[in-house]
């Protein structure tokens, strides 16, 4: 039998589409967070999907209360998120087949801005989670528009494509994906990172099970992983896997958890890379990012790292004028 007393605090989730709805429901399903606020600019879109995802909570047994709200750009409508303690901001348009992600820069700095203004407005003390695309310069927009600590603002990306490495890892050697670990690091697009001197199947190093040529296999299809999802939906990306790694962080940061994912986080002298957001790992707790880890790598992958650092800070100078 749940119980309500046993559930806290209150997570936004900004944007009802794909990514934003299935997000806020797996939230609801943990049964943690008292209230779970969704919105969009859509009329009516989020009030009847928080119907909708209410009416399943006696079947699926959870308490959470999930509230709808219309917003508009002014600012309308944001009362409903206020005072959250942690918000994920998935507004923005998602990509079509053969559009990279930094297509979307232009259209969806606009819209993160104005979502980051409102919600500062309403919930100074929530951490942010950004996931509209491209995400590492969405986080930096994010962090200057909202005025909050560095720390207080990351980007859900690395969470999601260390799961896709670790899906193409076990079904490659028909193991279960419990028994892998893989990490993936640098930028949620051209110049991401997946390091596979990091990867173990039941403890054993990868470079021990599959070749050279193996392991870049799935490196590159790890990096092309929303890609190929785009091109097989042909309209809208993915959000089954996108979802389950964002609500993981937020789940991190109600739970004051502790623990270490990777996320887009500042990172400020670590690997020698200096005032960027970039894919590392990061212990993740109610502050949001308490510390960027710099785990071991090989050579050539800090190399990597710093290249795609370089990669995404002049785009992230930029959205200052966006
Ligand atoms: P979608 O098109 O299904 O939903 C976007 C929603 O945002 C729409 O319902 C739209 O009405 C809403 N919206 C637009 N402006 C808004 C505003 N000012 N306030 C509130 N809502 C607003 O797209 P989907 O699939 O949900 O993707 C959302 C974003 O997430 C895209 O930018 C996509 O590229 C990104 N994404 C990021 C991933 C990551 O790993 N970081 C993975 C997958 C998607
Ligand atoms: C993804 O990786 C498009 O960023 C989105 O699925």
């Amino acid at each position: 039998m749940s119980d309500k007393k046993n559930l806290k605090g209150k997570v936004t989730v900004v944007g009802a589409g794909f990514y934003g709805s299935t997000t806020a429901l797996r939230l609801a399903e943990y049964n943690l967070f008292e209230t779970v606020v969704l919105t969009d600019i859509v009329e009516g879109k989020p009030e009847g999907l928080a119907l909708d995802m209410n009416q399943s909570r006696s079947i699926e047994g959870f308490e959470t209360k999930v509230v709808g709200a219309t917003t508009t750009a002014e600012g309308g409508g944001y009362e409903a998120t206020a005072n959250s303690d942690v918000v994920v901001i998935t507004a923005g348009l998602p990509r079509k087949p053969g559009m990279s992600r930094m297509d979307l820069i232009g259209v969806n700095a606009g819209i993160v801005r104005g979502v980051a203004e409102n919600i500062a407005k309403h919930s100074p003390e929530a951490v942010i989670i950004v996931v509209s695309n491209p995400l590492d310069e969405m986080t930096a927009l994010a962090q200057l528009a909202t005025g909050f600590k560095k720390n207080k603002v990351m980007g859900q990306a690395g969470m999601l494509d260390t799961a896709r490495f670790t899906n193409f890892v076990a079904e490659k050697l028909g193991v279960s994906v419990g028994s892998v670990k893989t990490l993936t690091l640098g930028s949620h697009g051209d110049t991401m990172v997946p390091v596979p001197s990091r990867c173990t199947v039941d403890g054993k190093a990868l470079s021990t099970l599959l070749s050279e040529a193996e392991i870049a296999e799935l490196v590159d299809r790890t990096r092309n992983g929303g890609a190929e999802v785009v091109a097989l939906l042909k309209t809208g990306s993915a959000y089954y896997a996108p979802s389950a790694a964002a609500a993981r962080m937020a789940k991190a940061v109600i739970e004051d958890s502790g623990e270490v994912m990777p996320v887009c986080a500042w990172v400020d002298g670590e690997y020698g890379i200096e005032g960027v957001y970039l894919g590392v790992e990061a212990t993740i707790g109610k502050s949001g990012i308490i510390k960027v880890v710099e785990g071991s790598l090989a050579p050539s992958e800090v190399e990597a790292l710093k290249a795609a650092a370089e990669a995404v800070r002049a785009k992230q100078a930029d959205v200052k004028d966006l």
